[in-house]
């Protein structure tokens, strides 16, 4: 299986970029500064966590390395290349893909349909198309419900197709925002699963948002921490845990 997802129909090359950098973003927006210097890496081989509290910029980071938002100042860099002036597009077809805090899917379109139209959008042909996108599915686990209508999936299951939607493509990276929000501890335990493979199975670098620090420490390599738009804190998952800053950010949001 696991070779089976890497072979890219012809013409498909899965990208190369070893690393996805936030060099110095600032994000203004009007008044508001919701990102102030923000630098990070995420690599190939690591699911790297991002958390912080509502509002500390998480998303809009997401967004810049994404092509969704443009930095007031600061640049986000591609496996060496400035990505300047780039389109989401152009981040999916460079290898950068993601998934959205809501499902954002065509919710009349069947859910493997909703997997093709990426593939089909960047080049695939139909065949190959479905054929990656049935593969996709069946490894997030939703090959049962590939001819269901998107819309009436559980949002739990909305989230997976994301997930392989992001995949279909094998991108260089994936960054994945609150993937298992509102998921019962069992639903986010097994999607918590699912995201730790993905580095190995599709040489494929994760960034993960999410919020509880419990779930986030147990799946990622190294952490970073924002908070009012500022890091406060990047490291080891036993580091972060007992970083003061952190431990402050988070007392006055849990409880
Ligand atoms: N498009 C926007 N226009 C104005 N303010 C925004 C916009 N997007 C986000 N913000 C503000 O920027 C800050 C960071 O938001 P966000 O990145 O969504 O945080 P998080 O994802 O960590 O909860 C918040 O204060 C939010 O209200
Ligand atoms: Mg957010």
């Amino acid at each position: 299986m696991t070779d089976e997802l890497h072979v890219l129909p012809p013409g498909i090359e899965q990208p190369q970029a070893s690393e996805l950098v936030a060099r110095n973003i600032v994000v203004q927006f009007q008044g508001l500064t919701a990102i102030s210097d923000v630098s990070l890496k995420v690599e190939r081989h690591e699911v790297f966590g991002l958390i912080g509290p509502n509002g500390a910029g998480k998303t809009t980071l997401v967004n810049c390395l994404t092509g969704f938002q443009r930095p007031t100042s600061g640049s986000v860099v591609l496996g060496g290349e400035d990505t300047t002036g780039w389109t989401p597009v152009k981040f999916r077809k460079q290898g950068v893909a993601r998934t959205f805090q809501a499902g954002r899917l065509f919710r009349d379109m069947t859910v493997a349909e909703n997997v093709e139209v990426t593939a089909l959008g960047l080049g695939m042909s139909r065949r190959a198309g479905h054929q990656h996108a049935m593969a996709m599915l069946e490894w997030v686990g939703l090959a049962d419900r590939a001819d269901a209508i998107a819309g009436t999936l559980p949002y739990t299951d909305e989230r997976r197709v994301g997930i392989a939607r992001a995949l279909v493509l094998s991108p260089a990276f994936v960054l994945l925002d609150e993937p298992a929000a509102g998921m019962s501890d069992a639903e986010c335990d097994d999607l918590m699963h699912t995201i730790a493979a993905i580095p190995r199975t599709f040489t494929c670098g994760v960034l993960l948002i999410e919020h509880n620090m419990g779930v986030i420490m147990g799946v990622c390599q190294r952490i970073h921490v924002l908070d009012g738009g500022r890091t406060i804190a990047e490291g080891l998952p036993s580091d972060i845990q007992r970083d003061q800053a952190v431990i402050s950010a988070y007392l006055g949001m849990e409880g």
